[in-house]
């Protein structure tokens, strides 16, 4: 197999071919012979220095990198929990990136609560970066273990049958692991979980649409009675937004593993582990059965991490900080969707008039314009801006009706649009300068609630690439349903200047 991992990245377990993770699962086994023949420590990454930087909590992901790094001879810093960082003084992730490249961070490892941010951190850095759970969105290294313990079990990956359950919206160790099991041929998938908790469209779109068997089943005993391998996951009370920590609780109820629940069956169990104790998603008695494999998981990951981390850092060259100019590239964001640009400057002159410099906001939702201000800060500013509520465009009775807005004397940078986009995303956003309309543009600002790029003072210039017929997100890869109000040859035109994958 010829597969470099050298300075990698490992954001998403989808940049990774069967190949790629074939080579993995192999070297963690030759990891478990290196141990079984007394070999733990070795100096293969000596003066090599990961930087474990953990915005959420962790025991295993944290303590398995660190002691996978250490036996390998390399040395950790970094911080677990933001307590006593100054991310507590609001640094951004980039800035809090760079202060770990300059204090020769070899590589980064990164757990954060919001998807797509990982993406964001190996754009931003020099340095190889590990996804260690982002958010709801993905968690690529214990998708890895998993694979090797699912391995072990089925002596291969093609053609297993297994089970996941549960939290399958949130669980980002379930979408890892799914879109990692989609590489192989002849996967079937047994779901079970709670309606409100069932793995998201999008993703089952994309597991069937590679050749992935999905089968749903209504109870944790008929999806287990179907696998090899049943993948149970804990509740993400701290993850979900419509449902509260007690309501998750008695969704999930129906469906956790008890002893009872397993009688006679042959079942392996995994879990990503921590088991919620309070929940018993697991009940305690089950530990202590033939099924429990979650403990075998657990190794895995130091096993597994060991392999990674010698692959990508192994005789390489240290990559020297630059604190010298920075280009803006990385700034760039790829989100406008141009209805004039430049040519056309005179129409629109009707709105636009008493406004030298600034913006008019057009087509704003009903009711958003004053929240626009409100997020913006100008209630104080008036006469700054001016707002119409409630119009009908005019001359065209038949259109439904809108709020407007000007706001004089600012640029439109992409701070002001995400303001804008988040209580409107269908806005219309004229640039006026010099009294003359410039630009008008509508912009995509990402769907998923919970993306890097929505988090407005980490500033993380929205990107979109173009991929099997759908527009999807660069950082947290979910697909934008562009259901703005543009016309076929401006969402074409739109979509010819996006990058593929
Ligand atoms: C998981 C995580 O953090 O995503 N834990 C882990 O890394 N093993 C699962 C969880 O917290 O439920």
């Amino acid at each position: 197999m010829r597969v470099n991992f050298k300075n990698r990245d490992i954001v998403a377990i989808d940049d990774f071919s069967k190949e790629d993770l074939e080579y993995l699962i192999q070297k963690t086994k030759e990891m478990r012979q290196r141990e079984l023949s007394g070999q733990r420590y070795s100096n293969e990454l000596k003066n090599k220095k990961l930087a474990l930087l953990f915005y959420q909590d962790s025991t295993r992901t944290r303590t398995s990198f660190e002691t996978a790094m250490k036996e390998l001879g390399g040395d950790v810093c970094g911080f677990s929990g933001t307590e006593g960082t100054s991310v507590k003084k609001n640094e951004s992730l980039y800035m809090t990136i760079k202060m770990y490249e300059a204090n020769h961070a070899d590589a980064i490892a990164i757990r954060h609560p919001k998807d797509g941010s990982v993406q964001w951190a190996a754009d931003c850095a020099e340095v190889p970066v590990i996804n260690c759970g982002d958010g709801a969105n993905e968690h690529p290294t214990q998708a890895i273990l998993d694979l090797c313990t699912i391995d072990h079990f089925h002596s291969g990956i093609t053609g297993v049958n297994i089970g996941y359950g549960n939290d399958l919206k949130n669980g980002r160790t379930v979408h890892s692991d799914c879109i990692g099991l989609s590489k192989f041929p002849g996967v079937t998938l047994h779901l079970a979980a709670p309606e409100q908790l069932m793995m998201p469209d999008y993703l089952m779109a994309l597991l069937e649409s590679r050749g992935v068997k999905i089968v749903l089943h209504k109870t944790v005993r008929s999806a287990m009675q179907a696998s090899e391998i049943y993948y149970q996951t804990r509740p993400q009370v701290n993850l979900e937004k419509r449902l509260t920590a007690a309501e998750m609780y008695r969704i999930c109820e129906g469906h956790r593993i008890t002893t009872k629940q397993i009688e006679g069956l042959s079942t392996k169990l995994m879990h990503p582990m921590p088991i919620d104790s309070h929940n018993e998603e697991i009940e305690f008695a089950v530990t202590f059965t033939k099924n429990q494999a979650f403990l075998l998981q657990a190794e895995n990951g130091i096993l597994s991490r060991k392999a990674s981390l010698l692959e990508i850092l192994k005789d390489t060259e240290y990559i020297r900080f630059k604190s010298s100019y920075c280009s803006d590239e990385l700034n760039k964001s790829n989100n406008k969707v141009y209805l004039i640009r430049g040519e056309n400057k005179n129409k629109g002159r009707r709105y636009i008039d008493e406004i030298d410099n600034g913006i008019a906001v057009d087509h704003i939702e009903i009711g958003m314009a004053t929240e626009i201000e409100k997020s913006l800060n100008l209630e104080s500013k008036r006469p700054t801006v001016l707002i119409g509520k409630n119009m009908r465009p005019y001359g065209k009775v038949n259109e439904p009706k809108k709020d407007v807005m000007k706001i004089f004397n600012i640029e439109p940078t992409q701070r002001i649009i995400k303001h804008i986009l988040i209580k409107s995303p269908d806005a219309t956003i004229n640039v006026i300068r010099g009294g003359e309309r410039v630009e008008k543009f509508k912009a995509l600002l990402c769907e998923n609630d919970n993306c890097i790029t929505r988090d407005i003072p980490e500033d993380v210039p929205p990107k979109f690439y173009y991929e099997h017929d759908q527009v999807k997100c660069h950082y947290c890869r979910k697909p934008h349903s562009f259901n703005l109000s543009v016309t076929p040859e401006e969402k074409e035109n739109y979509i010819k200047g996006l990058p593929k994958k």
